[in-house]
């Protein structure tokens, strides 16, 4: 029988970390969430609170069930508020050492059965786990951005990891979150990332070299391909900092050149266009978080 995961805690609220308590929360589920400042929880409160009021707009909360769902979230700003959980979720920066940094502070600090995950789209599990006196219950939990809506859980095992742990998260997924689980060994970009990120490289550089506007790179994949959003709208979504890292990485570790980032994402980064979530990116947002389009020099040059 599978085990029950009773209190779980999530380490990091930027995008995906607030959007992995959401989907915690709305299981029924305890959440411990912590950040490491005070900013950081407000914006990570900020983005469950808004997220979830949205949801009762729509009638899919109703006001009470939106305050027990928010009543089963504790924030924080320390690990040691981690000591109970049954599974703890990273979801910080794409950075190696910092995540190893906080797995060996969790190891001393989580109960000896608490399995811990990362959330990392293309970073090594092997690593994270051996900083850690326990790499046989360190997995790979990979969700999509927005993770209370897309349905998949990538489950990354390592040589290391026993297989009763991942039996225990693949059913956690499937069971208690309701979402579809893959799981896979640790390469950089799992299945989904190391299939989308070559094709989302290749549209910007298409974007790069002025071969075709953005809105038209966007209209031939939405209406000739059926894709929900077009690359460059994806990309404003997933953050251009978080496609750099992961691109960045892919490169590293296969050296194929479809994964060398385009050098428009770094130009990007550093004038501050990091997608939605800081209001512009590729296209302009109404505000940082937003996914309204406004008109922008750019669509006034081409006339939209
Ligand atoms: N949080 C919570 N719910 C959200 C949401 C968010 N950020 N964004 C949208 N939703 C919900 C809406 O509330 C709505 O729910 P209901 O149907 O229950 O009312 C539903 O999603 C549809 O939303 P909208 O009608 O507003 O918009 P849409 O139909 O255009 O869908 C979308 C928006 C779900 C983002 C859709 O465009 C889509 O699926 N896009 C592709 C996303 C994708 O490819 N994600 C993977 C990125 S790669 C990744 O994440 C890996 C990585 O490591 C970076």
């Amino acid at each position: 029988m599978a085990r029950e995961f009773k209190q779980v805690g999530v380490v990091g609220l930027c995008t995906m970390g607030a959007g992995i308590v959401e989907v915690l929360a709305r299981s029924g589920l305890s959440v411990v969430a912590v950040d490491k400042d005070a900013a950081a929880l407000a914006r990570g409160r900020g983005h469950i609170e808004g997220s979830t009021a949205r949801a009762v707009e729509r009638g899919k909360l109703t006001a009470d069930e939106h305050e027990a769902l928010l009543a089963r979230i504790s924030f924080g700003t320390d690990l040691s508020e981690l000591a109970e959980v049954d599974l703890v979720v990273e979801a910080v920066p794409e950075q190696l050492e910092l995540k190893r940094a906080i797995f060996t502070a969790l190891d001393g600090i989580c109960k000896p059965d608490t399995i811990l995950a990362s959330n990392t789209s293309s970073l090594s599990i092997t690593e994270i786990a051996v900083s850690t006196g326990r790499p046989g219950k360190v997995v790979g939990m990979h969700f999509f951005n927005p993770a209370p809506v897309m349905k998949l859980v990538e489950v990354i095992r390592t040589v290391v990891t026993e297989q009763d742990v991942v039996d225990d998260v693949e059913a956690f997924a499937q069971q208690q979150l309701g979402k579809t689980d893959v799981t896979v060994g640790d390469r950089a970009g799992f299945i989904a990332n190391a299939l989308l990120f070559g094709y989302l490289n290749h549209a910007v550089s298409l974007y790069e070299s002025r071969y075709a506007s953005r809105e038209d790179i966007d209209a031939a994949m939405k209406l000739g391909c059926g894709l929900p959003m077009g690359p460059l709208a994806l990309c404003d979504l997933i953050g251009l900092d978080t496609a750099y890292e992961i691109l960045d990485t892919m490169y590293k570790q296969g050296r194929d050149r479809l994964h060398a980032p385009c050098p428009i994402f770094k130009q990007m980064m550093t004038a501050g266009l990091l997608g939605r979530k800081s209001g512009q990116g590729f296209y302009t947002y109404d505000e940082p978080g937003s996914p309204n389009v406004v008109a922008d020099a750019e669509s006034v040059a081409a006339g939209r």
